[in-house]
Protein backbone atom coordinates (compact mmCIF):
# COMPACT_ATOMS: atom_id res chain seq x y z
CA UNK A 1 0.00 0.00 0.00
CA UNK A 2 1.36 3.51 -0.77
CA UNK A 3 1.74 6.16 2.25
CA UNK A 4 -0.47 7.98 2.80
CA UNK A 5 0.09 11.66 2.01
CA UNK A 6 -0.80 14.11 4.65
CA UNK A 7 -3.77 17.35 2.75
CA UNK A 8 -3.91 20.56 5.28
CA UNK A 9 -7.57 22.50 5.05
CA UNK A 10 -7.81 25.40 6.81
CA UNK A 11 -11.03 26.86 7.66
CA UNK A 12 -12.04 23.31 7.70
CA UNK A 13 -14.79 24.11 9.95
CA UNK A 14 -16.39 26.61 7.37
CA UNK A 15 -18.47 25.91 4.23
CA UNK A 16 -15.89 24.92 1.48
CA UNK A 17 -14.56 22.76 4.69
CA UNK A 18 -17.43 20.79 5.06
CA UNK A 19 -17.60 20.18 1.46
CA UNK A 20 -14.26 19.69 0.57
CA UNK A 21 -12.81 17.13 3.45
CA UNK A 22 -15.16 14.32 2.52
CA UNK A 23 -14.16 15.06 -1.15
CA UNK A 24 -10.83 14.32 -0.10
CA UNK A 25 -11.49 11.55 2.67
CA UNK A 26 -13.23 9.56 -0.46
CA UNK A 27 -10.08 9.97 -2.81
CA UNK A 28 -11.23 12.74 -5.15
CA UNK A 29 -8.39 14.51 -4.21
CA UNK A 30 -5.52 12.24 -5.32
CA UNK A 31 -7.36 8.93 -7.17
CA UNK A 32 -9.02 6.25 -5.47
CA UNK A 33 -5.67 4.17 -3.96
CA UNK A 34 -4.18 6.63 -2.50
CA UNK A 35 -4.41 7.12 1.70
CA UNK A 36 -4.61 10.46 3.08
CA UNK A 37 -4.27 11.94 6.79
CA UNK A 38 -6.45 15.09 6.80
CA UNK A 39 -5.09 18.02 9.07
CA UNK A 40 -7.96 20.37 10.07
CA UNK A 41 -7.24 24.10 10.91
CA UNK A 42 -9.61 26.69 12.27
CA UNK A 43 -9.64 29.42 14.97
CA UNK A 44 -10.43 29.02 18.73
CA UNK A 45 -14.40 30.36 18.25
CA UNK A 46 -14.50 27.23 15.76
CA UNK A 47 -13.09 24.78 17.85
CA UNK A 48 -16.14 22.99 18.76
CA UNK A 49 -17.58 23.31 15.91
CA UNK A 50 -14.04 21.82 13.83
CA UNK A 51 -14.64 18.62 16.44
CA UNK A 52 -17.99 18.00 14.92
CA UNK A 53 -16.33 17.43 11.69
CA UNK A 54 -13.91 15.37 12.91
CA UNK A 55 -16.19 13.02 14.80
CA UNK A 56 -18.45 13.01 11.46
CA UNK A 57 -14.98 11.88 9.34
CA UNK A 58 -15.18 9.04 11.82
CA UNK A 59 -18.53 8.29 11.67
CA UNK A 60 -18.37 8.41 7.45
CA UNK A 61 -15.66 5.24 8.08
CA UNK A 62 -13.82 6.13 4.88
CA UNK A 63 -11.54 3.56 3.92
CA UNK A 64 -8.74 5.78 2.28
CA UNK A 65 -8.66 7.98 4.88
CA UNK A 66 -5.63 6.97 7.87
CA UNK A 67 -5.74 9.85 10.32
CA UNK A 68 -7.08 13.17 11.15
CA UNK A 69 -5.97 15.95 13.09
CA UNK A 70 -7.97 18.66 13.85
CA UNK A 71 -6.64 21.66 15.81
CA UNK A 72 -6.07 25.59 16.31
CA UNK A 73 -2.68 25.17 16.47
CA UNK A 74 -0.83 26.46 12.87
CA UNK A 75 2.38 24.50 13.65
CA UNK A 76 0.73 21.33 14.60
CA UNK A 77 -1.55 21.95 11.81
CA UNK A 78 1.42 22.53 9.10
CA UNK A 79 3.18 19.53 10.13
CA UNK A 80 4.53 17.23 7.98
CA UNK A 81 2.00 18.12 5.34
CA UNK A 82 2.55 17.60 1.59
CA UNK A 83 -0.58 19.64 0.37
CA UNK A 84 -2.12 22.29 1.95
CA UNK A 85 -5.34 23.69 0.78
CA UNK A 86 -5.63 27.16 2.08
CA UNK A 87 -9.11 27.78 2.49
CA UNK A 88 -9.33 29.88 6.01
CA UNK A 89 -9.77 33.48 6.02
CA UNK A 90 -11.49 36.99 6.92
CA UNK A 91 -14.75 37.42 4.99
CA UNK A 92 -15.50 40.74 4.46
CA UNK A 93 -18.27 42.38 6.80
CA UNK A 94 -20.54 44.90 6.09
CA UNK A 95 -19.72 48.31 6.26
CA UNK A 96 -15.85 47.08 6.06
CA UNK A 97 -13.21 48.89 4.16
CA UNK A 98 -11.56 46.85 1.22
CA UNK A 99 -7.79 47.78 2.65
CA UNK A 100 -9.07 46.49 6.72
CA UNK A 101 -10.12 43.02 4.97
CA UNK A 102 -7.03 43.03 3.20
CA UNK A 103 -5.32 44.07 6.41
CA UNK A 104 -6.22 41.28 8.27
CA UNK A 105 -5.70 38.35 5.53
CA UNK A 106 -2.33 39.97 5.03
CA UNK A 107 -1.37 39.14 8.32
CA UNK A 108 -3.32 35.72 8.62
CA UNK A 109 -1.33 34.75 5.20
CA UNK A 110 1.79 36.35 6.54
CA UNK A 111 1.81 33.96 9.41
CA UNK A 112 0.54 30.78 7.70
CA UNK A 113 3.23 31.30 5.26
CA UNK A 114 5.79 31.07 7.69
CA UNK A 115 4.37 28.10 9.58
CA UNK A 116 4.14 25.97 6.53
CA UNK A 117 7.87 27.10 5.53
CA UNK A 118 8.88 25.60 8.97
CA UNK A 119 7.12 22.76 9.14
CA UNK A 120 5.49 21.04 5.77
CA UNK A 121 6.79 18.69 3.93
CA UNK A 122 10.08 19.41 1.40
CA UNK A 123 8.01 20.48 -1.86
CA UNK A 124 4.61 20.81 -0.06
CA UNK A 125 2.56 22.34 -2.62
CA UNK A 126 0.03 24.76 -1.65
CA UNK A 127 -3.41 26.37 -2.92
CA UNK A 128 -5.10 29.26 -1.95
CA UNK A 129 -8.65 29.42 -2.05
CA UNK A 130 -9.74 32.43 0.37
CA UNK A 131 -10.28 35.32 -0.94
CA UNK A 132 -8.83 37.73 -1.70
CA UNK A 133 -7.34 34.46 -3.32
CA UNK A 134 -4.38 35.65 -5.75
CA UNK A 135 -3.23 38.30 -3.45
CA UNK A 136 -2.94 35.78 -0.13
CA UNK A 137 -1.28 33.30 -2.31
CA UNK A 138 1.14 35.91 -3.21
CA UNK A 139 1.74 37.23 0.11
CA UNK A 140 2.35 33.52 1.19
CA UNK A 141 4.91 33.23 -1.53
CA UNK A 142 6.49 36.74 -0.35
CA UNK A 143 6.57 35.15 3.29
CA UNK A 144 7.73 31.62 3.04
CA UNK A 145 10.77 32.33 0.82
CA UNK A 146 12.09 28.69 1.24
CA UNK A 147 9.20 26.80 -0.68
CA UNK A 148 9.76 27.18 -4.51
CA UNK A 149 7.24 29.70 -5.81
CA UNK A 150 6.24 26.99 -8.31
CA UNK A 151 4.40 25.17 -5.23
CA UNK A 152 2.31 28.30 -4.70
CA UNK A 153 -1.15 28.70 -6.59
CA UNK A 154 -4.30 29.78 -6.17
CA UNK A 155 -7.74 28.67 -7.37
CA UNK A 156 -9.50 30.00 -11.03
CA UNK A 157 -10.64 26.52 -11.35
CA UNK A 158 -13.78 27.03 -10.63
CA UNK A 159 -14.32 29.95 -12.51
CA UNK A 160 -12.67 27.90 -15.19
CA UNK A 161 -15.30 25.26 -14.58
CA UNK A 162 -18.07 27.75 -15.04
CA UNK A 163 -17.12 28.63 -17.90
CA UNK A 164 -17.51 25.43 -19.29
CA UNK A 165 -20.49 24.93 -17.87
CA UNK A 166 -22.09 27.91 -19.47
CA UNK A 167 -20.74 26.97 -23.14
CA UNK A 168 -22.54 23.42 -21.47
CA UNK A 169 -25.83 24.93 -21.55
CA UNK A 170 -25.74 27.15 -24.47
CA UNK A 171 -24.60 24.45 -26.99
CA UNK A 172 -26.21 21.47 -25.38
CA UNK A 173 -22.74 19.24 -25.56
CA UNK A 174 -21.66 17.77 -21.97
CA UNK A 175 -19.22 19.69 -20.26
CA UNK A 176 -16.47 16.85 -21.36
CA UNK A 177 -16.40 17.41 -23.94
CA UNK A 178 -15.44 21.10 -24.21
CA UNK A 179 -11.80 22.15 -23.38
CA UNK A 180 -9.33 24.78 -23.81
CA UNK A 181 -11.03 28.02 -21.83
CA UNK A 182 -8.96 30.20 -20.23
CA UNK A 183 -9.34 32.33 -17.27
CA UNK A 184 -6.53 35.02 -17.27
CA UNK A 185 -5.65 37.10 -14.31
CA UNK A 186 -7.79 37.74 -10.31
CA UNK A 187 -10.40 35.46 -8.74
CA UNK A 188 -12.62 38.33 -9.07
CA UNK A 189 -15.18 40.67 -11.34
CA UNK A 190 -12.05 41.46 -13.37
CA UNK A 191 -11.69 38.22 -14.67
CA UNK A 192 -11.12 37.48 -18.42
CA UNK A 193 -12.66 33.79 -19.48
CA UNK A 194 -11.70 33.21 -22.92
CA UNK A 195 -13.25 31.02 -25.41
CA UNK A 196 -10.93 31.67 -28.16
CA UNK A 197 -9.13 28.75 -28.55
CA UNK A 198 -11.91 26.21 -26.77
CA UNK A 199 -12.73 23.83 -28.35
CA UNK A 200 -15.85 20.61 -28.66
CA UNK A 201 -15.30 17.30 -29.76
CA UNK A 202 -18.71 16.66 -31.89
CA UNK A 203 -20.54 13.18 -31.98
CA UNK A 204 -18.80 12.47 -35.17
CA UNK A 205 -15.11 12.63 -33.18
CA UNK A 206 -14.77 16.12 -34.99
CA UNK A 207 -13.33 18.90 -32.96
CA UNK A 208 -14.89 22.66 -33.25
CA UNK A 209 -13.77 25.39 -32.09
CA UNK A 210 -16.26 27.07 -29.61
CA UNK A 211 -16.68 30.06 -31.39
CA UNK A 212 -17.43 28.88 -34.34
CA UNK A 213 -20.46 26.62 -32.74
CA UNK A 214 -21.78 29.08 -30.91
CA UNK A 215 -22.10 31.81 -33.64
CA UNK A 216 -22.80 34.50 -31.54
CA UNK A 217 -20.08 36.82 -31.16
CA UNK A 218 -22.30 39.20 -29.14
CA UNK A 219 -23.30 36.80 -26.54
CA UNK A 220 -19.59 35.44 -26.22
CA UNK A 221 -18.14 39.08 -26.13
CA UNK A 222 -20.83 40.05 -23.31
CA UNK A 223 -23.49 37.82 -21.16
CA UNK A 224 -21.43 34.84 -21.30
CA UNK A 225 -18.36 36.74 -19.93
CA UNK A 226 -20.52 38.59 -17.67
CA UNK A 227 -22.09 35.55 -16.26
CA UNK A 228 -19.06 34.00 -15.67
CA UNK A 229 -17.52 36.80 -13.65
CA UNK A 230 -20.81 38.00 -11.71
CA UNK A 231 -21.56 33.86 -10.95
CA UNK A 232 -20.61 33.93 -7.34
CA UNK A 233 -22.88 36.79 -6.79
CA UNK A 234 -25.61 35.04 -8.18
CA UNK A 235 -24.81 31.73 -5.85
CA UNK A 236 -24.83 33.52 -2.56
CA UNK A 237 -28.52 35.76 -3.96
CA UNK A 238 -29.57 32.42 -4.55
CA UNK A 239 -28.20 30.35 -1.49
CA UNK A 240 -27.59 33.50 0.61
CA UNK A 241 -24.50 31.31 0.59
CA UNK A 242 -21.37 31.50 -1.09
CA UNK A 243 -20.31 28.64 -3.41
CA UNK A 244 -19.21 25.70 -1.53
CA UNK A 245 -19.93 22.48 -3.24
CA UNK A 246 -18.35 23.75 -6.69
CA UNK A 247 -15.74 25.33 -4.76
CA UNK A 248 -14.35 21.85 -2.79
CA UNK A 249 -14.89 19.99 -6.18
CA UNK A 250 -13.10 22.77 -8.58
CA UNK A 251 -9.95 23.02 -5.57
CA UNK A 252 -10.17 19.02 -5.79
CA UNK A 253 -9.86 19.60 -9.35
CA UNK A 254 -6.64 21.87 -9.29
CA UNK A 255 -4.68 19.58 -6.64
CA UNK A 256 -5.50 16.19 -8.92
CA UNK A 257 -4.55 17.57 -11.99
CA UNK A 258 -1.08 19.08 -10.79
CA UNK A 259 -0.60 16.14 -8.92
CA UNK A 260 -1.79 13.66 -11.64
CA UNK A 261 -1.19 15.71 -14.56
CA UNK A 262 -3.40 17.15 -17.42
CA UNK A 263 -4.94 14.79 -20.45
CA UNK A 264 -2.66 15.43 -23.57
CA UNK A 265 -3.82 18.23 -25.41
CA UNK A 266 -6.01 19.89 -22.83
CA UNK A 267 -4.99 22.97 -20.51
CA UNK A 268 -6.52 24.11 -17.18
CA UNK A 269 -6.49 27.67 -15.35
CA UNK A 270 -4.31 28.33 -12.69
CA UNK A 271 -3.23 31.12 -11.00
CA UNK A 272 0.53 31.07 -10.71
CA UNK A 273 3.51 33.19 -10.06
CA UNK A 274 3.81 35.64 -13.35
CA UNK A 275 7.40 35.11 -14.90
CA UNK A 276 5.91 38.15 -17.51
CA UNK A 277 4.66 35.69 -20.21
CA UNK A 278 1.62 37.35 -22.35
CA UNK A 279 3.16 40.55 -21.17
CA UNK A 280 1.43 39.77 -17.51
CA UNK A 281 3.23 41.66 -15.16
CA UNK A 282 5.97 39.40 -13.43
CA UNK A 283 5.53 39.19 -9.64
CA UNK A 284 1.93 39.16 -9.38
CA UNK A 285 0.16 35.36 -9.13
CA UNK A 286 -1.75 35.45 -12.18
CA UNK A 287 -4.41 32.75 -13.27
CA UNK A 288 -2.42 31.40 -17.07
CA UNK A 289 -3.66 28.47 -18.88
CA UNK A 290 -1.56 25.92 -17.82
CA UNK A 291 -0.57 22.06 -18.44
CA UNK A 292 0.96 19.60 -15.53
CA UNK A 293 3.34 17.51 -16.27
CA UNK A 294 4.84 15.32 -13.45
CA UNK A 295 3.93 17.27 -10.63
CA UNK A 296 4.74 20.33 -12.01
CA UNK A 297 2.86 23.13 -13.95
CA UNK A 298 3.95 24.96 -17.35
CA UNK A 299 2.70 28.04 -18.88
CA UNK A 300 1.01 27.16 -22.15
CA UNK A 301 3.01 29.96 -24.45
CA UNK A 302 1.93 30.99 -28.07
CA UNK A 303 -1.74 31.78 -27.84
CA UNK A 304 -3.03 34.79 -29.96
CA UNK A 305 -4.66 37.39 -28.34
CA UNK A 306 -6.96 39.89 -29.97
CA UNK A 307 -7.01 43.01 -29.16
CA UNK A 308 -9.95 42.66 -27.33
CA UNK A 309 -8.46 40.29 -25.04
CA UNK A 310 -4.96 42.36 -24.75
CA UNK A 311 -7.17 44.96 -23.28
CA UNK A 312 -9.04 42.49 -20.93
CA UNK A 313 -5.83 40.83 -19.39
CA UNK A 314 -4.29 44.10 -18.66
CA UNK A 315 -7.58 45.64 -16.95
CA UNK A 316 -7.14 42.18 -14.41
CA UNK A 317 -3.00 42.47 -14.39
CA UNK A 318 -4.05 46.31 -13.59
CA UNK A 319 -6.29 45.17 -10.18
CA UNK A 320 -4.19 42.74 -9.23
CA UNK A 321 -0.98 45.11 -9.33
CA UNK A 322 -2.96 47.69 -7.18
CA UNK A 323 -3.93 44.38 -4.69
CA UNK A 324 -0.59 43.36 -4.52
CA UNK A 325 0.43 47.70 -3.30
CA UNK A 326 -2.60 47.56 -1.01
CA UNK A 327 -1.44 44.47 0.35
CA UNK A 328 2.08 45.86 0.55
CA UNK A 329 0.84 49.24 2.84
CA UNK A 330 -1.03 46.73 4.79
CA UNK A 331 2.50 45.35 5.99
CA UNK A 332 3.59 48.72 6.76
P1 LIG B 1 -16.61 30.30 5.83
O1 LIG B 1 -16.67 31.62 6.51
O2 LIG B 1 -17.77 29.38 5.90
O3 LIG B 1 -15.33 29.50 6.36
C1 LIG B 1 -14.10 30.09 6.59
C2 LIG B 1 -13.47 29.40 7.76
O4 LIG B 1 -12.17 29.93 7.94
C3 LIG B 1 -14.23 29.62 9.07
O5 LIG B 1 -14.48 28.39 9.71
C4 LIG B 1 -13.27 30.49 9.88
O6 LIG B 1 -13.37 30.25 11.29
C5 LIG B 1 -11.93 30.01 9.32
N1 LIG B 1 -10.82 30.92 9.58
C6 LIG B 1 -10.82 32.27 9.72
N2 LIG B 1 -9.58 32.73 9.98
C7 LIG B 1 -8.78 31.65 10.01
C8 LIG B 1 -7.39 31.48 10.25
N3 LIG B 1 -6.60 32.52 10.53
N4 LIG B 1 -6.89 30.22 10.20
C9 LIG B 1 -7.69 29.16 9.95
N5 LIG B 1 -9.01 29.27 9.72
C10 LIG B 1 -9.54 30.48 9.76
O7 LIG B 1 -16.23 30.63 4.31
P2 LIG B 1 -16.32 29.69 3.02
O8 LIG B 1 -17.61 29.88 2.37
O9 LIG B 1 -15.89 28.32 3.40
O10 LIG B 1 -15.23 30.38 2.09
C11 LIG B 1 -13.87 30.38 2.46
C12 LIG B 1 -13.08 31.32 1.59
O11 LIG B 1 -13.05 30.90 0.25
C13 LIG B 1 -13.62 32.74 1.57
O12 LIG B 1 -12.51 33.63 1.63
C14 LIG B 1 -14.28 32.83 0.21
O13 LIG B 1 -14.33 34.15 -0.25
C15 LIG B 1 -13.34 31.99 -0.60
N6 LIG B 1 -13.88 31.46 -1.86
C16 LIG B 1 -13.01 31.37 -2.92
C17 LIG B 1 -13.41 30.82 -4.11
C18 LIG B 1 -12.45 30.71 -5.24
O14 LIG B 1 -12.88 30.28 -6.31
N7 LIG B 1 -11.18 31.06 -5.12
C19 LIG B 1 -14.78 30.35 -4.30
C20 LIG B 1 -15.60 30.46 -3.13
C21 LIG B 1 -15.15 31.00 -1.96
Amino acid sequence: AQNPVRVLVTGAAGQIGYALVPMIARGVLLGPNQPVILHMLDIPPAAESLNGVKMELVDAAFPLLKGVVATTDVAEACTGVNIAIMVGGFPRKEGMERKDVMSKNVSIYKAQASALEKHAAANCKVLVVANPANTNALILKEFAPSIPEKNISCLTRLDHNRALGQISERLNVHVSEIKNVIIWGNHSSTQYPDVNHATVKLPSGEEKSVRELVADDAWLNGEFISTVQQRGAAIIKARKFSSALSAASAACDHIRDWVLGTPEGTWVSMGVYSDGSYNVPAGLIYSFPVTCQNGEWSIVQGLSLDEFSRKKLDLTAEELTEEKALAYSCLS
